[in-house]
């Protein structure tokens, strides 16, 4: 692997501390990266190298350094430097060219640099700019790579200006839009239990499948994040980016290699595919909620409005639920129904794949339970693993049938080290691997799905916004968007074979 210099813009922010430096220790630790190696932090903040490292690493607070060798702590904390700029400013950057240079020569790291932007968004056009402006996004004989933080725009328009101000100053190749979402072990196995198994792919179409459901619920209200939080809304936090990805592994074509080049062009294809919903359509297909205050296991829990930040009256949705229809040989007919949401019952992301009933009901004796839909369920977070839903006859006279689930759980794989998202990403884009990164073209097509929805919210008052309880599963009429009536969302319990009744939230 090549030796590189790893540089942090917004080093001194919570993201460093919390999931960059935890992530590159582990990598370090376990021993997957190259000798010469180093970190170099800038941001505002006037810190020395030994505050920044106290701060990102030997205090933070993340790391649980008691148990580590003493020796391990010493050299990763030698490895970590600190350059204070104003990052608005492109002279200052000349500062950063000299630093690196010097990294350069004392850690042999040959001018590979990763710029990582874990800055506030409004930085992500300056950045690249002064670095350019400085001759640091391109080498002769070495490589630049340019990480970009979500959210990657605000809007459609915003994305497309940023995609044309990066590749002013940077080549396509050397941009890595990260969604942490991708480097979730269970989005990726999405594409393993497709591609890798015999089984499932030739059910994979409107032929067997009646439709999929995906939820993503989170038990947490904002919390101090309402002010970044009311900006934005659950489309554009959680549905434009991680959602869209989960989509696009479900349904994407299989891909000719499990190269970055092939992944991408098939998500690109399946997004261009989605069929999209008109502004006038919107009432229609989407539901829009935000959460109101209740009281959970007896404690009292307060409404979206009264959290910090948060301004009265804000038509900002927590929760979102979208039935659309990708128009494509495969997927002709087949409703998509995928819903997000916080303050819901219990914090859970997962796909369900509902199959067709048996062509013909052989067993419709009355007082006979006959006839659901067999479902696979694919746990994306917690108690990861797969679920298979399917009826058996209950033992005894006649022929009743019960629903009775096969499982598996990760869980149960011993001995395998399950890299953090972050651990995964940051490991691909030191190897140059871009596969679970967001190529520009595809993310302005999720945003090109998601901008009608978001004019509709802004320019028609009709919209209605559905209040509902916190530690719900969110607004009723969400319930009903699942057709026909007599089908609902699977509401999913914390452990994965838990579907029916009361479970533990
Ligand atoms: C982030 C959103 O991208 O993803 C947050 O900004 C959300 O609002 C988070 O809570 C969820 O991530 P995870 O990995 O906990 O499901």
């Amino acid at each position: 692997m090549d030796p590189l210099v790893f540089v942090i813009f917004g080093a001194s922010g919570d993201l460093t501390r919390r999931k960059l430096i935890p992530a590159i220790y582990e990598l370090y630790k376990e021993k997957y990266l190259p000798e010469d190696f180093v970190i170099l932090g800038v941001s505002r903040s006037p810190l020395s190298d030994s505050e920044f490292a106290d701060k990102a690493f030997l205090k933070s607070g993340f790391i649980d350094l008691e148990n580590e060798p003493k020796e391990r702590v010493a050299d990763f904390t030698r490895r970590l430097f600190y350059q204070p700029i104003a990052t608005k400013n492109k002279e200052d950057y000349a500062k950063v060219k000299v630093r690196l240079e010097d990294l350069d020569k004392e850690f042999n790291t040959l001018g590979n640099y990763i710029f990582y932007l874990s800055t506030p968004p409004s930085l992500y056009e300056v950045i690249p700019e002064c670095l350019a402006a400085h001759g640091l996004h391109q080498k002769e004989g070495a490589w630049r790579r340019l990480v970009i933080e979500k959210p990657f725009g605000t809007d459609l328009k915003s994305a497309k200006a940023l995609n044309i101000s990066l590749l002013k100053h940077f080549q396509e190749e050397q941009i890595y839009r990260i969604d942490h979402y991708l480097g979730k072990e269970t989005v990726q196995n999405l594409l393993v239990t497709r591609f890798a198994n015999g089984i499932f792919e030739p059910l994979w179409n409107r032929n067997y499948i009646h439709h999929v459901e995906i939820t993503n619920a989170e038990s947490l209200g904002v919390g101090s994040r309402g002010g970044y939080y009311d900006g934005s809304g659950a489309l554009r936090d959680m549905f434009q980016n991680h959602l869209m990805q989960i989509i696009a592994h479900i349904a994407m074509e299989p891909p000719i290699s499990p190269d970055a080049r092939s992944i991408r062009s098939e998500k690109l294809k399946l997004f261009k595919s989605i069929r999209p919903i008109k502004e006038e359509e919107v009432g229609k297909y989407v539901v829009r909620g935000q959460y109101l205050s209740s009281t959970i296991r007896g404690e009292k829990v307060s409404g979206y409005r009264d959290a910090e930040g948060v301004p009265i009256g804000s038509m900002t949705e927590t929760f979102a639920a979208v039935n659309f229809f990708i128009d494509n040989w495969r997927w002709s007919g087949v409703p998509f129904y995928v819903r997000t949401g916080k303050r819901l019952p219990t914090k859970v992301t997962e796909v369900v794949i509902s199959f067709k009933k048996p062509a013909h009901q052989l067993f419709t004796r009355a007082n006979e339970l006959t006839g659901s839909h067999n479902q696979l369920v694919i746990r994306i977070q917690p108690d990861e693993g797969l679920l298979m839903n399917f009826g058996m006859k209950v033992p005894g006279e006649g022929f009743r049938v019960k629903n009775v689930g096969m499982d598996f759980h990760y869980s149960d794989l011993v001995n395998a080290h399950v890299p953090a998202a972050y651990e995964r990403l940051l490991l691909d884009c030191i190897k140059g691997d871009a596969t679970l990164y967001a190529h520009g073209e595809s993310v302005e097509s999720a945003w090109e799905f998601v901008q009608p929805i978001l004019n509709a919210w802004e320019n028609n008052p009709d919209i209605k916004m559905y209040g509902y309880p916190a530690g719900t599963w969110g607004p009723l009429e969400s319930d009903l968007m699942v057709q026909p009536a007599e089908l609902t969302w699977r509401n999913p319990c914390k452990n994965l074979t838990a579907d029916e009744g009361y479970c533990e939230l």
